[in-house]
């Protein structure tokens, strides 16, 4: 091999079929039924797709072409008309779920709301009459900032209705962050709210957009839609800022969904780089659609019955696609909880599963991470047998979190789907379906029907089994992302040219260090930024991190590398203890001596810092690269705008 990929050390053997019973109500029943799918698709991705769009979507016009794929552009039901907010509400009305709950919502301090589709369709027609009255048109963003209740989603749909593109930026951002996302988007108007709950306290939301467009920092913005939720006092911008609640008192019910082309922009939602400002990334319509209404229909097994949680906020893509669009796509409930676990009410998940009887619930290692170390005790004072399948996404998971997930929360008999997904893919790419797949902890397993992944050298060959390399994607899918807002060349730069294209064909770059076991199974190792390079050897952050959380003690581990001038670089472990354990140089020894017989002395750490927290974006991911600056005692450099408390910083420097 020419190039260096990464190197895999530690391997992951239980696994774990789905039972029986739940197989045989499965929509996709058995490993076989899957590869059979897999293999059709493979053979064809174009016509699988178009056979899907086909039977599962409203189209108001066929497309004429299925696929355009000039790479790195790819057109999908090119010429087809089509509208999300229709297929994911209007299309329902006509059917007995007229009446079935579309969102179930609690909020934080404990009031709750229930919307049929009915009613959902008639509040997203007349927000979006409003907007059309506020001079929102075909093509014009609209930036949201919202708290999580459903005049959230119901922003989102309302512009999708007319045609608007959406850039939700999440309500824990600052005001600077939401300037910088609003003045890249030329946003015409701002959704918001009052303020929201979050942690037992209200956060302001109006204020920070007020601060965001102080001065006219954002000349684009000619209109602020309020949605009142606190009923804190706020400062009302005579002209600029208007309540929904006034405006919807003589806002029209009807608002018939503009037919859409297929590849017209649906929204844009900033990532963050490790460098950089954040990237706009833009998904289009019908592929979107079709794409996240599918891998929610397979991968959660949705059945009419199901009550299906997904607790990520709306600002993120997870919310988007698993929370509103797909969901509600396909007929389901979805519910949305405003609150997150705090102090007051550490078991406030375990209480929103009894008191509606999730059957679907759908979280992030870093939230699992949190419950482990809250005990078993707060899960266990609840009624949780209603729940039939978890789900996590966001982060590898290590294989103790997920053991621990599947015995306390899925008392041994949910199936745990696993997906790995980005932004910028929009939906699953790796998952276990339910029903079909035996998972593996630790594994997001096999690619979704359709995908075509692989793990390939820098040059782009494929390596061998239990080799690491770079997570690619072969061929375009519906729902990938089109470009970066304003800036092509850095979506060219950033995701297709990594890996040169062989013989002209292009591959997607994912970012992510992975590797593929003897059953084809996928294991992410963690992002490329990340890889420690020990003499010589190139390692992900996942393997040792997940030995270190095989510890009793650890209850979670972040490795960096730090500059050595013998190795290269040297292994330092971020640890947070367990609650019961005392940091101290006896234990150091321990923990170094536990990752070289659990890994081998290639990985053993340099150095062990403990600490009561690492720093972490607000979607709960570690930023590994701050603490690499930590570690060589470096400034910090590169965008922190995504970064959830700033004082973990200042107290992991005080404590090197
Ligand atoms: C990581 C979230 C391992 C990965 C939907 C990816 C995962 C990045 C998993 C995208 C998973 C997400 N296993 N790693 N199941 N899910 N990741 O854009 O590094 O917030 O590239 O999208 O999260 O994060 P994003």
């Amino acid at each position: 091999m020419s190039q260096p990929t990464i190197e895999s050390i530690l391997q992951e053997k239980r696994t774990f079929s789905p039972n029986a019973e739940f197989s045989r109500d499965a929509r996709i029943q058995s490993i076989e039924e899957y590869q059979k799918i897999y293999d059709r698709a493979a053979a064809d991705p174009a016509a699988f797709w178009a056979e899907l769009a086909e039977r599962e979507l409203h189209w108001f016009e066929k497309w004429d072409t299925i696929l355009d794929w000039q790479p790195p552009v790819a057109k999908w039901f090119v010429g087809g008309k089509i509208n999300i907010s229709y297929n994911c509400l209007d299309r329902h009305l006509t059917t007995w779920r007229k009446n079935k709950a579309a969102l179930i919502w609690e909020g934080e301090p404990g009031d709750s709301r229930t919307l049929t589709y009915a009613q959902l369709h008639r509040e997203v027609c007349q927000m979006a009459n409003v907007l059309k009255q506020l001079g929102v048109t075909k093509g014009d963003r609209v930036g949201l900032y919202m708290p999580m209740i459903p005049e959230a989603a119901i922003a989102m749909l309302a512009c999708a209705r007319i045609g608007a593109v959406h850039s939700v930026v999440f309500g824990g951002f600052s005001a600077e962050a939401l300037r910088d996302r609003l003045s890249d988007g030329e946003a015409k108007l701002v959704i918001t709210a009052d303020g929201g709950y979050r942690k037992d306290a209200i956060v302001s939301l109006k204020a920070q957009v007020d601060k965001a467009l102080a001065n006219d920092a954002v000349p684009s913005v000619t209109n602020v839609l309020v949605v009142k939720r606190t009923g804190e006092a706020i400062d009302m911008e005579s002209g600029r800022d208007r309540w929904w609640h006034d405006l919807q008192q003589t806002a029209s019910a009807d608002c018939p969904a503009e037919p859409m082309d297929s590849e017209d922009m649906l929204f844009i939602l900033y990532t963050s780089g490790s460098t950089g400002k954040p990237k706009g990334v833009v998904h289009t319509t019908g592929g979107y659609n079709l794409y996240t209404h599918m891998t929610t229909q397979w991968t959660f097994d949705l059945k009419d019955t199901d009550v299906y949680w997904c607790t990520a906020d709306v600002g993120w893509i997870t919310g988007h696609s698993y929370i509103v669009y797909g969901p509600l796509s396909n007929g389901a409930t979805s519910l949305m909880y405003e609150g997150v676990p705090r102090p007051s009410n550490p078991g406030c998940f375990w209480d929103v599963v009894e008191k509606y009887g999730v059957t679907i619930f759908y979280t992030a290692p870093t939230a699992i991470r949190a419950f482990i170390k809250m005990g078993e005790a707060l899960p266990k004072a609840r009624d949780l047998s209603s729940l039939r399948i978890l789900g996590t996404v966001g982060e590898p998971i290590n294989p103790e979190a997920w053991m621990w997930y599947h015995q306390v929360i899925g008392g041994e008999r949910c199936p745990i789907v696993d997906t790995w997904w980005q932004t910028e893919t929009g939906g699953f790419m790796l998952t276990p379906l339910p029903g079909a797949t035996p998972t593996k902890p630790g594994s997001a397993t096999l690619p979704f029907p359709g995908i075509i992944a692989d793990v390939v050298d820098l040059d782009g060959n494929s390596v061998g089994d239990n080799e690491g390399g770079y997570l690619v994607v072969k061929h375009p899918w519906p729902s990938m992302m089109r470009t970066v807002y304003g800036d092509f060349d850095r979506f060219r730069r950033s995701y297709w040219e990594h890996i040169p294209p062989k013989d002209g064909k292009y591959v997607y770059f994912a970012g992510d260090g992975a590797r593929r076991d003897e059953d084809g199974y996928f294991w992410v190792m963690g992002r490329v930024d990340d890889v420690i390079s020990v003499s010589g050897h190139r390692l992900g952050t996942m393997e040792i991190e997940s030995a270190l959380v095989s510890h009793p003690a650890v209850a979670e581990a972040a490795v960096v590398g730090k500059p050595d001038d013998l190795k290269g670089e040297s292994v330092v472990a971020f640890i947070i203890l367990e609650s019961n354990y005392t940091a101290g140089e006896e234990l150091e020894k321990t923990l170094k001596q536990h990752v070289v017989s659990e890994i081998g002395a290639i990985a053993r750490p340099g150095d062990i810092r403990f600490s009561d927290d690492l720093p972490k974006t607000r979607s709960g991911k570690i930023m590994r690269r701050l603490l690499r600056n930590l570690a060589a005692g470096e400034e910090i450099t590169g965008d922190t705008s995504t970064l959830q408390d700033r004082s973990v910083l200042d107290k992991l420097r005080e404590g090197a």
